[in-house]
């Protein structure tokens, strides 16, 4: 399966301006144990039901033509459910990478993760992730991003951690500076930040980077996101004016 870039022509139809797209779209996956339990069904169907609507997200953002996609794939809260609920987690996405990989490839698309690695993530994880990073990584279309074992306070302070093992004098720790430091410096901040489930908190997700960005709380659970639900965000995003402050 190949996704092909929509022509411009494409993307009006569907009522989205082409040229007042997101720069990076990035989604907190929330509710797919709601949306299993709401069906009597184990929680783990909801995040294996959740895995087809975030590649519904990925195709819709490669279509567009937007560069940077971002999930939260699983935050340094996370660790504390139930052990069964984390080992199967921690085993899906894995599989999921797995699984993933070379069709993204093929799409040219190249797979970054952001996290704390050196805690708690099972090695044979890491070693998968790594394969994706550099299988993937002279890829020049959509940069997605899993951020896995992620928490913004986590990387906030482990970027302080950093500047202080290199020994960076005071007055040298700037805004972009600090930015330098974070997991992956070269990741744009996010414009739009989608949370589904009906919960309206950030839960640790890109504290830093989201200073500016729009947010959009949606009613629907995980595993009911798809494609339209995308493009509907995209024209909701379009409609918001952004001032950063000025006016
Ligand atoms: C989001 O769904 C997936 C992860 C946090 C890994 P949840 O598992 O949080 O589902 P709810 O919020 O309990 O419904
Ligand atoms: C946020 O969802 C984390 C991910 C989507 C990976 P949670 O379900 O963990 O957030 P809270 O606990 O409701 O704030
Ligand atoms: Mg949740």
């Amino acid at each position: 399966m190949v996704t092909k870039k929509l022509t411009t022509k494409e993307i009006q139809k569907i009522k989205i301006d082409p040229k007042a797209l997101p720069n990076h779209v990035s989604v907190i996956m929330d509710g797919n144990g709601r949306w299993a339990q709401d069906r009597s069904l184990p929680r783990t169907e909801g995040h294996l039901q959740g895995e087809q609507a975030l590649f519904e997200c990925v195709e819709a953002a490669i279509e567009l033509g937007i560069p940077w996609l971002t999930a939260y794939g699983f935050s340094t809260e996370n660790w504390k459910r139930p052990k069964e609920e984390v080992r199967f987690l921690i085993n899906f996405n894995k599989e999921t990478i797995r699984k993933r990989r070379d069709e993204l490839h093929e799409r040219n698309v190249r797979i970054q993760f952001i996290g704390r690695e050196n805690w708690r993530i099972p090695k044979t994880l890491l070693k998968d992730m790594d394969n994706a990073r550099d299988l993937t990584k002279d890829n020049t279309g959509l940069t997605f991003t899993v951020a896995f074992n992620y928490g913004g306070r986590a990387e906030i302070v482990d970027a302080i951690q950093c500047m202080i093992k290199d020994k960076l004098d005071p007055s040298k720790i700037t805004e972009k500076q600090i930015t330098k430091y974070l997991y992956n410096p070269e990741m744009p901040d996010p414009d739009l930040v989608i949370r589904t489930s009906g919960e309206q908190r950030l839960s640790n997700f890109l504290l830093w980077q989201s200073a500016y960005s729009e947010f959009l709380f949606l009613n629907e659970m995980w595993p009911d996101f798809n494609k339209r639900s995308f493009h509907k965000a995209i024209r909701e995003y379009q409609n918001r004016a952004r001032r950063f402050g000025d006016l």
